[in-house]
Protein backbone atom coordinates (compact mmCIF):
# COMPACT_ATOMS: atom_id res chain seq x y z
CA UNK A 1 0.00 0.00 0.00
CA UNK A 2 0.35 3.72 -0.26
CA UNK A 3 0.81 6.28 2.17
CA UNK A 4 -0.44 9.58 0.47
CA UNK A 5 0.51 13.14 1.61
CA UNK A 6 -2.24 15.49 0.95
CA UNK A 7 -4.88 14.57 3.60
CA UNK A 8 -5.64 17.63 6.38
CA UNK A 9 -7.71 15.75 8.50
CA UNK A 10 -9.83 13.57 9.56
CA UNK A 11 -13.40 13.00 11.05
CA UNK A 12 -15.43 9.97 11.86
CA UNK A 13 -18.67 11.71 11.30
CA UNK A 14 -20.06 8.70 9.67
CA UNK A 15 -21.02 5.71 11.45
CA UNK A 16 -23.30 2.95 12.14
CA UNK A 17 -24.19 0.50 10.06
CA UNK A 18 -25.45 1.11 6.89
CA UNK A 19 -26.83 -1.32 4.14
CA UNK A 20 -25.51 0.15 0.53
CA UNK A 21 -28.98 1.52 -1.06
CA UNK A 22 -27.42 1.10 -4.96
CA UNK A 23 -29.30 -1.50 -6.19
CA UNK A 24 -27.34 -4.48 -8.18
CA UNK A 25 -28.49 -7.25 -10.05
CA UNK A 26 -26.96 -10.30 -8.72
CA UNK A 27 -24.17 -9.97 -10.35
CA UNK A 28 -23.78 -12.64 -13.43
CA UNK A 29 -21.04 -12.69 -16.32
CA UNK A 30 -23.58 -12.37 -18.88
CA UNK A 31 -22.58 -13.05 -22.20
CA UNK A 32 -22.66 -9.83 -24.38
CA UNK A 33 -25.87 -10.23 -26.59
CA UNK A 34 -24.53 -9.26 -30.67
CA UNK A 35 -26.21 -6.47 -31.94
CA UNK A 36 -27.27 -6.53 -35.29
CA UNK A 37 -27.58 -2.89 -37.14
CA UNK A 38 -28.74 -2.81 -40.30
CA UNK A 39 -26.08 -4.72 -42.70
CA UNK A 40 -24.30 -7.03 -41.04
CA UNK A 41 -21.99 -5.08 -38.88
CA UNK A 42 -22.23 -6.56 -35.17
CA UNK A 43 -21.42 -4.64 -32.21
CA UNK A 44 -20.96 -5.32 -28.92
CA UNK A 45 -22.95 -3.73 -26.89
CA UNK A 46 -20.60 -2.84 -23.08
CA UNK A 47 -20.38 -5.24 -20.48
CA UNK A 48 -21.00 -3.95 -17.33
CA UNK A 49 -20.14 -7.21 -14.85
CA UNK A 50 -17.14 -8.84 -14.86
CA UNK A 51 -15.94 -12.11 -12.92
CA UNK A 52 -12.18 -13.37 -13.03
CA UNK A 53 -10.16 -15.69 -11.54
CA UNK A 54 -6.53 -15.07 -9.31
CA UNK A 55 -3.10 -15.70 -9.69
CA UNK A 56 -1.57 -17.31 -6.93
CA UNK A 57 1.64 -16.54 -5.78
CA UNK A 58 2.31 -18.84 -2.77
CA UNK A 59 -0.88 -17.48 -0.62
CA UNK A 60 0.90 -14.26 -0.59
CA UNK A 61 0.85 -12.70 -3.72
CA UNK A 62 -2.66 -12.25 -5.71
CA UNK A 63 -2.85 -11.25 -9.42
CA UNK A 64 -5.15 -10.82 -12.02
CA UNK A 65 -4.65 -11.63 -16.26
CA UNK A 66 -5.29 -7.79 -17.89
CA UNK A 67 -4.62 -6.89 -21.34
CA UNK A 68 -2.65 -3.90 -21.88
CA UNK A 69 -2.57 -2.45 -25.45
CA UNK A 70 -3.08 -5.90 -27.10
CA UNK A 71 -0.37 -7.82 -24.93
CA UNK A 72 -1.50 -10.13 -22.14
CA UNK A 73 0.02 -10.50 -19.02
CA UNK A 74 -0.49 -10.20 -15.37
CA UNK A 75 -0.92 -7.39 -12.87
CA UNK A 76 -0.51 -7.77 -8.77
CA UNK A 77 -4.35 -7.28 -7.42
CA UNK A 78 -3.69 -4.02 -4.82
CA UNK A 79 -6.52 -2.68 -2.40
CA UNK A 80 -4.57 -0.91 -0.88
CA UNK A 81 -3.44 1.55 -3.55
CA UNK A 82 -4.61 3.42 -6.57
CA UNK A 83 -1.65 3.85 -9.28
CA UNK A 84 -1.91 1.63 -12.16
CA UNK A 85 1.68 0.95 -13.65
CA UNK A 86 3.24 -1.68 -15.62
CA UNK A 87 6.73 -2.62 -16.22
CA UNK A 88 8.02 -1.97 -19.94
CA UNK A 89 10.51 -3.62 -21.73
CA UNK A 90 13.08 -0.57 -21.42
CA UNK A 91 13.36 -1.05 -17.97
CA UNK A 92 16.83 -1.29 -16.95
CA UNK A 93 16.71 -2.60 -13.05
CA UNK A 94 18.08 -6.11 -13.10
CA UNK A 95 14.74 -7.23 -11.82
CA UNK A 96 13.23 -6.45 -14.88
CA UNK A 97 15.43 -9.52 -16.49
CA UNK A 98 13.66 -12.28 -14.86
CA UNK A 99 11.91 -13.19 -18.83
CA UNK A 100 8.26 -11.40 -17.62
CA UNK A 101 6.12 -10.71 -20.61
CA UNK A 102 7.02 -7.27 -19.90
CA UNK A 103 4.89 -4.70 -21.79
CA UNK A 104 6.01 -3.16 -24.85
CA UNK A 105 7.54 0.66 -24.14
CA UNK A 106 4.44 2.82 -25.37
CA UNK A 107 5.68 5.22 -28.30
CA UNK A 108 4.00 8.14 -26.93
CA UNK A 109 5.35 8.54 -23.42
CA UNK A 110 4.81 12.19 -21.88
CA UNK A 111 7.14 14.44 -20.72
CA UNK A 112 5.84 13.55 -16.88
CA UNK A 113 7.30 11.31 -14.51
CA UNK A 114 5.71 9.55 -11.81
CA UNK A 115 7.16 7.78 -8.69
CA UNK A 116 5.23 6.06 -6.24
CA UNK A 117 6.68 4.08 -2.87
CA UNK A 118 5.03 1.68 -1.41
CA UNK A 119 4.72 0.89 2.55
CA UNK A 120 7.85 -1.51 2.69
CA UNK A 121 10.61 0.94 1.23
CA UNK A 122 10.20 -0.20 -2.52
CA UNK A 123 9.35 2.32 -5.48
CA UNK A 124 8.63 2.34 -8.88
CA UNK A 125 9.15 5.13 -11.30
CA UNK A 126 8.58 5.86 -15.31
CA UNK A 127 6.68 8.56 -17.11
CA UNK A 128 3.25 8.63 -17.92
CA UNK A 129 2.05 7.33 -20.69
CA UNK A 130 -1.52 5.97 -21.86
CA UNK A 131 -2.38 2.75 -23.27
CA UNK A 132 -4.58 2.94 -26.50
CA UNK A 133 -6.38 -0.16 -25.29
CA UNK A 134 -7.39 -2.32 -21.29
CA UNK A 135 -9.23 -4.84 -20.45
CA UNK A 136 -9.47 -7.13 -17.94
CA UNK A 137 -9.11 -11.28 -18.55
CA UNK A 138 -10.62 -12.37 -21.27
CA UNK A 139 -11.28 -9.23 -23.02
CA UNK A 140 -13.54 -7.96 -20.07
CA UNK A 141 -14.75 -4.45 -19.64
CA UNK A 142 -12.80 -2.91 -22.07
CA UNK A 143 -11.13 1.06 -21.63
CA UNK A 144 -9.68 2.89 -24.39
CA UNK A 145 -6.78 5.54 -23.19
CA UNK A 146 -5.93 4.04 -20.24
CA UNK A 147 -3.15 6.46 -17.81
CA UNK A 148 -0.75 4.46 -16.73
CA UNK A 149 3.39 4.63 -15.50
CA UNK A 150 5.25 3.07 -18.00
CA UNK A 151 7.87 1.74 -15.47
CA UNK A 152 11.65 2.33 -16.35
CA UNK A 153 13.34 1.48 -12.74
CA UNK A 154 11.76 -0.33 -9.95
CA UNK A 155 13.20 -2.61 -6.85
CA UNK A 156 9.31 -3.85 -6.28
CA UNK A 157 10.87 -7.70 -6.37
CA UNK A 158 7.89 -9.17 -4.47
CA UNK A 159 5.58 -8.31 -7.71
CA UNK A 160 7.96 -9.21 -10.02
CA UNK A 161 9.09 -12.49 -8.05
CA UNK A 162 4.70 -13.66 -8.59
CA UNK A 163 5.02 -13.29 -12.05
CA UNK A 164 3.51 -10.25 -12.20
CA UNK A 165 4.67 -6.84 -14.33
CA UNK A 166 2.93 -4.47 -11.95
CA UNK A 167 -0.03 -3.71 -10.05
CA UNK A 168 -3.51 -3.47 -10.78
CA UNK A 169 -4.93 -0.67 -7.80
CA UNK A 170 -8.61 -0.25 -7.16
CA UNK A 171 -8.26 2.34 -4.20
CA UNK A 172 -9.62 5.49 -4.56
CA UNK A 173 -8.46 8.41 -6.68
CA UNK A 174 -7.68 10.38 -3.53
CA UNK A 175 -5.30 7.67 -2.27
CA UNK A 176 -2.84 8.03 -5.70
CA UNK A 177 -0.72 10.15 -7.08
CA UNK A 178 -1.46 10.15 -10.75
CA UNK A 179 -4.04 12.63 -11.70
CA UNK A 180 -2.47 14.95 -9.32
CA UNK A 181 1.06 15.07 -10.75
CA UNK A 182 -0.27 15.31 -14.54
CA UNK A 183 -2.88 18.15 -13.26
CA UNK A 184 0.00 19.86 -11.31
CA UNK A 185 1.93 19.57 -14.66
CA UNK A 186 -0.16 21.47 -16.51
CA UNK A 187 -1.71 23.95 -13.01
CA UNK A 188 1.48 23.81 -10.98
CA UNK A 189 0.97 23.64 -7.70
CA UNK A 190 -2.04 25.40 -6.60
CA UNK A 191 -4.64 23.30 -4.44
CA UNK A 192 -6.84 21.84 -7.31
CA UNK A 193 -10.55 22.89 -7.07
CA UNK A 194 -12.92 19.94 -7.04
CA UNK A 195 -14.22 20.75 -10.83
CA UNK A 196 -10.69 20.23 -11.94
CA UNK A 197 -10.07 16.87 -9.86
CA UNK A 198 -13.03 15.41 -11.18
CA UNK A 199 -12.31 16.50 -14.85
CA UNK A 200 -8.75 14.89 -13.91
CA UNK A 201 -10.34 11.66 -12.24
CA UNK A 202 -12.49 11.19 -15.59
CA UNK A 203 -9.52 10.62 -17.75
CA UNK A 204 -6.65 10.01 -15.57
CA UNK A 205 -7.85 7.64 -12.95
CA UNK A 206 -7.19 3.67 -12.52
CA UNK A 207 -9.32 1.31 -14.63
CA UNK A 208 -11.96 0.81 -11.81
CA UNK A 209 -12.23 4.11 -10.62
CA UNK A 210 -13.30 5.07 -14.32
CA UNK A 211 -16.05 2.37 -14.78
CA UNK A 212 -17.29 3.98 -11.13
CA UNK A 213 -16.97 7.57 -11.95
CA UNK A 214 -18.65 7.20 -15.76
CA UNK A 215 -21.61 4.70 -14.00
CA UNK A 216 -20.81 1.85 -16.31
CA UNK A 217 -21.29 -0.95 -13.94
CA UNK A 218 -23.90 -2.56 -12.74
CA UNK A 219 -22.68 -1.56 -9.22
CA UNK A 220 -19.90 0.81 -8.18
CA UNK A 221 -18.49 -1.59 -6.48
CA UNK A 222 -16.37 -5.04 -6.44
CA UNK A 223 -15.70 -7.89 -4.27
CA UNK A 224 -12.83 -10.30 -3.57
CA UNK A 225 -12.58 -13.90 -2.29
CA UNK A 226 -8.82 -15.01 -1.71
CA UNK A 227 -7.76 -18.60 -2.48
CA UNK A 228 -5.78 -20.52 0.13
CA UNK A 229 -3.70 -22.90 -2.22
CA UNK A 230 -0.64 -23.65 0.01
CA UNK A 231 -2.32 -25.05 3.01
CA UNK A 232 -5.30 -26.33 1.55
CA UNK A 233 -8.58 -28.45 1.56
CA UNK A 234 -10.97 -26.68 0.00
CA UNK A 235 -11.16 -22.99 0.77
CA UNK A 236 -12.55 -19.87 -1.67
CA UNK A 237 -12.04 -19.69 -5.15
CA UNK A 238 -9.97 -16.38 -5.85
CA UNK A 239 -12.24 -14.76 -8.01
CA UNK A 240 -12.57 -10.94 -8.78
CA UNK A 241 -15.59 -9.40 -9.37
CA UNK A 242 -16.10 -6.24 -10.82
CA UNK A 243 -19.33 -4.58 -10.54
CA UNK A 244 -20.81 -6.35 -7.95
CA UNK A 245 -21.03 -9.90 -5.96
CA UNK A 246 -19.97 -12.54 -7.06
CA UNK A 247 -22.96 -14.94 -8.96
CA UNK A 248 -24.67 -16.94 -6.20
CA UNK A 249 -23.62 -14.81 -3.19
CA UNK A 250 -27.03 -12.77 -1.46
CA UNK A 251 -25.87 -9.14 -0.37
CA UNK A 252 -28.42 -9.72 2.51
CA UNK A 253 -25.93 -12.14 4.00
CA UNK A 254 -22.93 -9.32 4.05
CA UNK A 255 -22.46 -7.05 7.41
CA UNK A 256 -22.21 -3.44 6.05
CA UNK A 257 -19.49 -1.08 8.21
CA UNK A 258 -18.75 2.38 6.54
CA UNK A 259 -15.95 3.54 4.95
CA UNK A 260 -13.90 6.37 6.93
CA UNK A 261 -14.12 9.88 5.28
CA UNK A 262 -11.42 12.77 5.17
CA UNK A 263 -11.33 16.01 4.87
CA UNK A 264 -8.58 16.51 2.16
CA UNK A 265 -7.39 19.14 0.23
CA UNK A 266 -9.36 19.95 -2.18
CA UNK A 267 -11.22 23.49 -2.66
CA UNK A 268 -14.60 23.41 -3.11
CA UNK A 269 -15.88 24.64 -7.00
CA UNK A 270 -18.42 27.27 -6.97
CA UNK A 271 -21.44 25.96 -5.88
CA UNK A 272 -20.26 22.74 -4.43
CA UNK A 273 -20.45 21.99 -1.08
CA UNK A 274 -17.39 20.91 1.29
CA UNK A 275 -17.49 17.05 1.18
CA UNK A 276 -15.38 14.18 3.47
CA UNK A 277 -13.85 11.82 0.83
CA UNK A 278 -13.07 8.16 1.66
CA UNK A 279 -9.19 7.68 0.65
CA UNK A 280 -7.79 4.48 1.35
CA UNK A 281 -10.11 1.15 2.31
CA UNK A 282 -10.59 1.88 5.60
CA UNK A 283 -13.12 0.03 8.35
CA UNK A 284 -14.07 0.93 11.56
CA UNK A 285 -13.03 -2.21 13.82
CA UNK A 286 -14.84 -2.36 17.45
CA UNK A 287 -12.48 -5.02 19.25
CA UNK A 288 -9.60 -7.18 18.40
CA UNK A 289 -10.04 -10.98 20.00
CA UNK A 290 -7.61 -13.85 20.15
CA UNK A 291 -8.78 -17.00 20.76
CA UNK A 292 -11.89 -15.84 21.95
CA UNK A 293 -10.37 -13.07 25.10
CA UNK A 294 -10.37 -9.92 23.91
CA UNK A 295 -6.96 -8.08 23.02
CA UNK A 296 -6.56 -4.75 25.15
CA UNK A 297 -6.17 -1.24 23.31
CA UNK A 298 -3.21 -0.28 22.06
CA UNK A 299 -1.21 2.40 24.04
CA UNK A 300 0.74 3.64 21.25
CA UNK A 301 -2.44 5.41 19.78
CA UNK A 302 -5.06 8.07 21.00
CA UNK A 303 -8.06 6.55 22.86
CA UNK A 304 -9.90 9.46 20.47
CA UNK A 305 -8.85 8.07 17.51
CA UNK A 306 -11.75 5.63 16.27
CA UNK A 307 -10.41 2.21 16.05
CA UNK A 308 -9.39 1.45 12.06
CA UNK A 309 -8.34 -1.33 9.51
CA UNK A 310 -7.54 -0.90 5.83
CA UNK A 311 -8.37 -3.85 3.82
CA UNK A 312 -4.93 -4.54 1.81
CA UNK A 313 -4.61 -7.66 -0.68
CA UNK A 314 -1.74 -6.21 -1.61
CA UNK A 315 0.05 -7.29 1.91
CA UNK A 316 0.75 -10.68 2.83
CA UNK A 317 0.13 -10.63 6.46
CA UNK A 318 -2.17 -8.51 8.94
CA UNK A 319 -0.42 -5.94 10.81
CA UNK A 320 -1.54 -4.09 14.35
CA UNK A 321 -0.18 -1.99 16.90
CA UNK A 322 3.12 -2.82 18.25
CA UNK A 323 2.39 -3.03 21.52
CA UNK A 324 -0.90 -5.44 20.84
CA UNK A 325 1.38 -7.70 18.69
CA UNK A 326 3.34 -8.45 21.40
CA UNK A 327 0.63 -9.30 23.17
CA UNK A 328 -0.55 -11.53 20.86
CA UNK A 329 2.99 -13.28 20.44
CA UNK A 330 3.21 -13.92 23.95
CA UNK A 331 -0.11 -15.60 24.16
CA UNK A 332 0.58 -18.01 21.01
CA UNK A 333 4.03 -18.22 22.35
CA UNK A 334 5.56 -19.87 25.93
CA UNK A 335 8.85 -18.66 25.21
CA UNK A 336 7.99 -15.51 24.34
CA UNK A 337 9.64 -11.82 25.74
CA UNK A 338 8.05 -8.94 24.79
CA UNK A 339 10.31 -5.95 23.24
CA UNK A 340 9.48 -2.28 21.77
CA UNK A 341 9.56 -3.75 18.31
CA UNK A 342 7.91 -6.80 18.39
CA UNK A 343 9.90 -9.71 17.02
CA UNK A 344 8.30 -12.38 14.85
CA UNK A 345 11.15 -14.66 14.81
CA UNK A 346 10.81 -15.46 18.07
CA UNK A 347 7.27 -16.33 18.14
CA UNK A 348 7.35 -19.37 17.53
CA UNK A 349 4.54 -22.13 18.36
CA UNK A 350 3.02 -25.70 17.66
CA UNK A 351 1.89 -25.57 13.93
CA UNK A 352 -0.48 -28.09 15.35
CA UNK A 353 -1.80 -25.44 18.08
CA UNK A 354 -5.27 -23.84 16.11
CA UNK A 355 -5.21 -20.01 16.74
CA UNK A 356 -7.91 -17.59 15.90
CA UNK A 357 -7.57 -13.82 15.39
CA UNK A 358 -10.91 -12.30 15.53
CA UNK A 359 -11.90 -8.91 14.65
CA UNK A 360 -15.29 -7.59 15.58
CA UNK A 361 -17.04 -5.32 12.82
CA UNK A 362 -20.26 -4.07 12.10
CA UNK A 363 -21.51 -5.67 14.98
CA UNK A 364 -20.34 -9.55 13.77
CA UNK A 365 -16.78 -11.80 14.39
CA UNK A 366 -15.19 -12.23 11.53
CA UNK A 367 -12.12 -15.01 12.81
CA UNK A 368 -9.25 -15.36 10.50
CA UNK A 369 -8.98 -18.98 9.98
CA UNK A 370 -6.30 -20.49 12.15
CA UNK A 371 -4.81 -22.28 9.12
CA UNK A 372 -4.19 -18.28 7.84
CA UNK A 373 -2.56 -17.87 11.07
CA UNK A 374 0.46 -19.47 10.75
CA UNK A 375 3.69 -19.14 8.75
CA UNK A 376 6.42 -21.62 8.59
CA UNK A 377 9.21 -20.40 10.83
CA UNK A 378 11.78 -21.59 8.45
CA UNK A 379 11.94 -22.62 4.54
CA UNK A 380 10.65 -26.47 4.43
CA UNK A 381 8.96 -26.10 8.55
CA UNK A 382 5.87 -27.84 9.48
CA UNK A 383 6.58 -28.21 12.71
CA UNK A 384 7.14 -24.40 13.80
CA UNK A 385 5.38 -21.33 13.22
CA UNK A 386 4.71 -18.01 13.72
CA UNK A 387 1.59 -16.26 13.54
CA UNK A 388 1.34 -14.06 10.39
CA UNK A 389 0.98 -10.51 12.14
CA UNK A 390 3.63 -7.94 11.92
CA UNK A 391 3.82 -5.20 14.28
CA UNK A 392 3.53 -1.35 13.27
CA UNK A 393 5.85 0.70 15.09
CA UNK A 394 4.80 3.81 16.97
CA UNK A 395 5.92 5.73 14.18
CA UNK A 396 3.63 4.21 11.72
CA UNK A 397 0.69 4.51 13.94
CA UNK A 398 -2.10 7.47 13.20
CA UNK A 399 -2.12 10.29 15.27
CA UNK A 400 -5.06 12.72 16.31
CA UNK A 401 -6.36 14.65 13.19
CA UNK A 402 -2.91 14.02 11.09
CA UNK A 403 -2.81 11.73 7.85
CA UNK A 404 -4.56 8.64 7.75
CA UNK A 405 -6.01 7.20 10.95
CA UNK A 406 -5.86 3.52 10.50
CA UNK A 407 -3.86 1.50 13.33
CA UNK A 408 -4.49 -2.23 11.76
CA UNK A 409 -4.43 -3.50 8.03
CA UNK A 410 -6.36 -6.94 7.27
CA UNK A 411 -3.99 -8.32 4.72
CA UNK A 412 -4.64 -11.88 2.85
CA UNK A 413 -4.64 -13.80 5.96
CA UNK A 414 -8.13 -11.68 6.58
CA UNK A 415 -9.01 -12.13 2.82
CA UNK A 416 -8.61 -15.62 2.35
CA UNK A 417 -11.13 -16.35 5.46
CA UNK A 418 -13.83 -13.65 4.45
CA UNK A 419 -15.32 -12.39 1.29
CA UNK A 420 -15.33 -8.71 1.00
CA UNK A 421 -16.91 -6.29 -0.94
CA UNK A 422 -15.75 -3.05 -1.90
CA UNK A 423 -18.78 -0.30 -2.56
CA UNK A 424 -17.38 2.87 -3.99
CA UNK A 425 -20.84 4.83 -3.93
CA UNK A 426 -20.42 7.84 -5.51
CA UNK A 427 -16.78 8.12 -5.60
CA UNK A 428 -17.09 12.44 -6.65
CA UNK A 429 -20.03 13.23 -3.92
CA UNK A 430 -19.71 10.83 -1.67
CA UNK A 431 -22.70 12.19 0.87
CA UNK A 432 -25.03 11.14 -1.93
CA UNK A 433 -24.02 7.36 -1.79
CA UNK A 434 -21.72 6.85 0.80
CA UNK A 435 -18.93 4.15 0.59
CA UNK A 436 -19.04 0.95 2.37
CA UNK A 437 -17.66 -2.50 2.75
CA UNK A 438 -19.32 -5.46 2.87
CA UNK A 439 -18.02 -8.78 4.87
CA UNK A 440 -18.89 -12.36 4.66
CA UNK A 441 -17.11 -14.91 6.66
CA UNK A 442 -16.28 -18.25 5.38
CA UNK A 443 -13.76 -20.28 8.21
CA UNK A 444 -15.54 -23.51 8.56
CA UNK A 445 -17.06 -24.43 11.60
CA UNK A 446 -14.00 -27.19 11.92
CA UNK A 447 -11.19 -24.99 11.02
CA UNK A 448 -9.38 -25.73 14.04
CA UNK A 449 -9.74 -29.68 13.38
CA UNK A 450 -8.67 -29.26 9.44
CA UNK A 451 -5.65 -27.46 10.85
CA UNK A 452 -4.06 -29.98 12.91
CA UNK A 453 -5.44 -32.01 10.39
CA UNK A 454 -3.41 -30.86 7.34
CA UNK A 455 -0.16 -30.58 9.68
CA UNK A 456 -0.05 -34.22 11.14
CA UNK A 457 -0.90 -35.36 7.12
CA UNK A 458 2.63 -33.09 6.71
CA UNK A 459 4.26 -33.97 9.89
CA UNK A 460 4.27 -37.58 8.38
CA UNK A 461 5.40 -37.13 5.37
CA UNK A 462 9.53 -36.06 7.17
CA UNK A 463 8.85 -32.36 6.68
CA UNK A 464 5.81 -31.86 4.43
CA UNK A 465 6.27 -32.48 0.49
CA UNK A 466 8.19 -28.78 -0.95
CA UNK A 467 5.88 -28.25 -3.52
CA UNK A 468 5.40 -24.38 -3.66
CA UNK A 469 3.10 -23.19 -6.08
CA UNK A 470 3.02 -19.67 -8.24
CA UNK A 471 -0.43 -20.12 -10.19
CA UNK A 472 -0.59 -17.68 -13.06
CA UNK A 473 -3.90 -15.68 -13.51
CA UNK A 474 -6.55 -17.39 -15.08
CA UNK A 475 -8.00 -15.72 -17.87
CA UNK A 476 -11.33 -17.54 -17.09
CA UNK A 477 -12.74 -19.22 -13.92
CA UNK A 478 -12.09 -22.87 -13.28
CA UNK A 479 -15.45 -24.74 -12.15
CA UNK A 480 -16.13 -24.75 -8.44
CA UNK A 481 -16.57 -27.72 -6.36
CA UNK A 482 -19.16 -26.40 -4.17
CA UNK A 483 -20.06 -23.14 -2.53
CA UNK A 484 -20.24 -21.64 0.93
CA UNK A 485 -22.90 -19.23 1.52
CA UNK A 486 -22.48 -18.86 -1.82
CA UNK A 487 -19.32 -17.90 -2.02
CA UNK A 488 -17.65 -20.41 -4.60
CA UNK A 489 -15.11 -23.21 -3.03
CA UNK A 490 -11.92 -24.28 -5.30
CA UNK A 491 -12.08 -27.92 -5.92
CA UNK A 492 -9.66 -30.13 -4.04
CA UNK A 493 -6.40 -30.81 -4.76
CA UNK A 494 -3.73 -33.04 -4.78
CA UNK A 495 0.15 -32.83 -3.50
CA UNK A 496 1.28 -31.93 -6.70
CA UNK A 497 -1.37 -29.10 -7.10
CA UNK A 498 -3.79 -31.22 -9.48
CA UNK A 499 -7.45 -31.42 -8.66
CA UNK A 500 -8.01 -34.34 -6.81
CA UNK A 501 -9.61 -37.55 -8.10
CA UNK A 502 -9.62 -39.01 -5.36
CA UNK A 503 -9.64 -38.23 -1.60
CA UNK A 504 -5.79 -37.08 -1.81
CA UNK A 505 -5.78 -33.73 -0.60
CA UNK A 506 -3.16 -30.86 -0.51
CA UNK A 507 -1.04 -31.46 2.63
CA UNK A 508 0.91 -28.54 3.78
CA UNK A 509 2.79 -26.74 0.72
CA UNK A 510 5.96 -25.58 2.12
CA UNK A 511 6.49 -21.96 1.53
CA UNK A 512 9.71 -20.39 1.30
CA UNK A 513 9.53 -18.38 4.87
CA UNK A 514 9.42 -14.91 5.17
CA UNK A 515 9.37 -14.70 1.29
CA UNK A 516 10.68 -11.15 0.53
CA UNK A 517 7.17 -10.66 -0.32
CA UNK A 518 5.38 -9.78 2.89
CA UNK A 519 6.08 -6.31 2.83
CA UNK A 520 3.52 -4.23 0.65
C1 LIG B 1 -13.69 18.57 8.52
O1 LIG B 1 -14.25 19.69 7.88
C2 LIG B 1 -15.49 20.11 8.43
C3 LIG B 1 -16.00 21.29 7.61
O2 LIG B 1 -16.08 20.92 6.28
C4 LIG B 1 -15.30 20.53 9.87
O3 LIG B 1 -16.55 20.86 10.45
C5 LIG B 1 -14.69 19.40 10.67
O4 LIG B 1 -14.37 19.84 11.96
C6 LIG B 1 -13.41 18.90 9.99
N1 LIG B 1 -12.95 17.72 10.68
C7 LIG B 1 -11.76 17.66 11.23
C8 LIG B 1 -11.42 16.38 11.94
O5 LIG B 1 -10.95 18.56 11.14
C1 LIG C 1 -29.32 -6.17 -1.70
O1 LIG C 1 -30.54 -6.84 -1.87
C2 LIG C 1 -31.69 -6.06 -1.67
C3 LIG C 1 -32.93 -6.90 -1.80
O2 LIG C 1 -32.63 -8.22 -2.11
C4 LIG C 1 -31.70 -4.90 -2.66
O3 LIG C 1 -32.80 -4.08 -2.41
C5 LIG C 1 -30.41 -4.11 -2.52
O4 LIG C 1 -30.36 -3.11 -3.50
C6 LIG C 1 -29.21 -5.02 -2.68
N1 LIG C 1 -27.98 -4.29 -2.47
C7 LIG C 1 -26.89 -4.57 -3.13
C8 LIG C 1 -25.67 -3.75 -2.83
O5 LIG C 1 -26.81 -5.45 -3.94
C1 LIG D 1 -1.17 8.49 -26.67
O1 LIG D 1 -2.12 8.08 -27.63
C2 LIG D 1 -3.46 8.03 -27.17
C3 LIG D 1 -4.32 7.50 -28.30
O2 LIG D 1 -3.87 6.27 -28.71
C4 LIG D 1 -3.90 9.42 -26.77
O3 LIG D 1 -5.22 9.36 -26.29
C5 LIG D 1 -2.99 9.94 -25.70
O4 LIG D 1 -3.33 11.24 -25.37
C6 LIG D 1 -1.54 9.88 -26.15
N1 LIG D 1 -0.70 10.20 -25.01
C7 LIG D 1 0.27 11.11 -25.06
C8 LIG D 1 1.05 11.30 -23.82
O5 LIG D 1 0.53 11.75 -26.08
C1 LIG E 1 14.06 1.17 -3.59
O1 LIG E 1 14.46 2.28 -4.36
C2 LIG E 1 14.17 3.53 -3.74
C3 LIG E 1 14.47 4.62 -4.75
O2 LIG E 1 15.64 4.39 -5.42
C4 LIG E 1 15.01 3.64 -2.48
O3 LIG E 1 14.74 4.87 -1.84
C5 LIG E 1 14.63 2.50 -1.55
O4 LIG E 1 15.43 2.50 -0.39
C6 LIG E 1 14.78 1.15 -2.24
N1 LIG E 1 14.15 0.15 -1.38
C7 LIG E 1 14.62 -1.07 -1.22
C8 LIG E 1 13.86 -1.95 -0.29
O5 LIG E 1 15.62 -1.48 -1.81
C1 LIG F 1 12.78 6.41 -17.33
O1 LIG F 1 11.95 7.11 -16.39
C2 LIG F 1 12.45 8.36 -16.00
C3 LIG F 1 11.46 8.93 -14.99
O2 LIG F 1 11.39 8.12 -13.86
C4 LIG F 1 12.60 9.28 -17.19
O3 LIG F 1 13.19 10.50 -16.79
C5 LIG F 1 13.43 8.62 -18.27
O4 LIG F 1 13.42 9.41 -19.42
C6 LIG F 1 12.89 7.24 -18.60
N1 LIG F 1 13.74 6.58 -19.57
C7 LIG F 1 13.24 5.94 -20.61
C8 LIG F 1 14.23 5.27 -21.55
O5 LIG F 1 12.03 5.85 -20.80
C1 LIG G 1 -22.65 11.51 -8.09
O1 LIG G 1 -23.48 12.50 -7.53
C2 LIG G 1 -23.52 13.71 -8.30
C3 LIG G 1 -24.30 14.74 -7.50
O2 LIG G 1 -25.58 14.24 -7.19
C4 LIG G 1 -24.14 13.40 -9.65
O3 LIG G 1 -24.15 14.57 -10.43
C5 LIG G 1 -23.30 12.33 -10.35
O4 LIG G 1 -23.89 11.96 -11.57
C6 LIG G 1 -23.15 11.11 -9.47
N1 LIG G 1 -22.20 10.19 -10.10
C7 LIG G 1 -22.54 8.99 -10.53
C8 LIG G 1 -21.47 8.17 -11.18
O5 LIG G 1 -23.67 8.55 -10.41
C1 LIG H 1 -2.09 -0.43 27.85
O1 LIG H 1 -1.99 -0.04 29.21
C2 LIG H 1 -2.91 -0.70 30.08
C3 LIG H 1 -2.76 -0.06 31.46
O2 LIG H 1 -1.44 -0.15 31.88
C4 LIG H 1 -2.63 -2.18 30.10
O3 LIG H 1 -3.56 -2.86 30.93
C5 LIG H 1 -2.72 -2.73 28.68
O4 LIG H 1 -2.37 -4.09 28.64
C6 LIG H 1 -1.82 -1.95 27.74
N1 LIG H 1 -2.06 -2.38 26.36
C7 LIG H 1 -1.22 -3.16 25.68
C8 LIG H 1 -1.61 -3.53 24.27
O5 LIG H 1 -0.19 -3.57 26.13
C1 LIG I 1 -14.88 -30.74 8.58
O1 LIG I 1 -16.21 -30.57 8.19
C2 LIG I 1 -16.50 -31.09 6.90
C3 LIG I 1 -17.92 -30.67 6.54
O2 LIG I 1 -18.78 -30.89 7.60
C4 LIG I 1 -16.30 -32.58 6.89
O3 LIG I 1 -16.56 -33.10 5.60
C5 LIG I 1 -14.85 -32.89 7.27
O4 LIG I 1 -14.67 -34.28 7.38
C6 LIG I 1 -14.51 -32.24 8.60
N1 LIG I 1 -13.07 -32.43 8.79
C7 LIG I 1 -12.53 -32.57 10.01
C8 LIG I 1 -11.04 -32.80 10.05
O5 LIG I 1 -13.16 -32.48 11.02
Amino acid sequence: MLFPFFLLSSSTFVSGIAIPSHSSKNARVFEVPIGRSRGLARQRLARSTAQVGLGDSGDERYSISVNFGGSETQLLLDTGSSDLWATTDKCTASHCSGGLPLISQPSNLSAISGLVRYGDGTSAEGLFATTPTFSFAGSQLPLTDQVFIAVNNTNATSILNSKSVGILPLGFPLFGITWRDILSATNGNTEPTTEQAFASWKTTANPVNRMVLDGSLDSPMFSVALQRDTVDIGGNQGILTIGGLPSGVDNSTLAWGPVRLYNVSLTPSPGEVAEQYPVPWELFIDDVYLDGVVLPKSNLTASSIRLSAIVDTGDAVVRGPADVVNEIYSRVSSSYQSSSSPNINKATFSCLTPHTLAFSIAGKMFPIDPRDFILPSNDNEVKNCVPAVVGYSASDLPQPGKGTQFSWSLGDPFLKSVLTAFYYGNITHPSVDLPRMGLLSTVPANASALLTEVISEAQKKNGGNEYQTIELAPTTLAKAAATFSGVAQAPERDANGAIATSTTRWSWAVVVAFAAGWFL
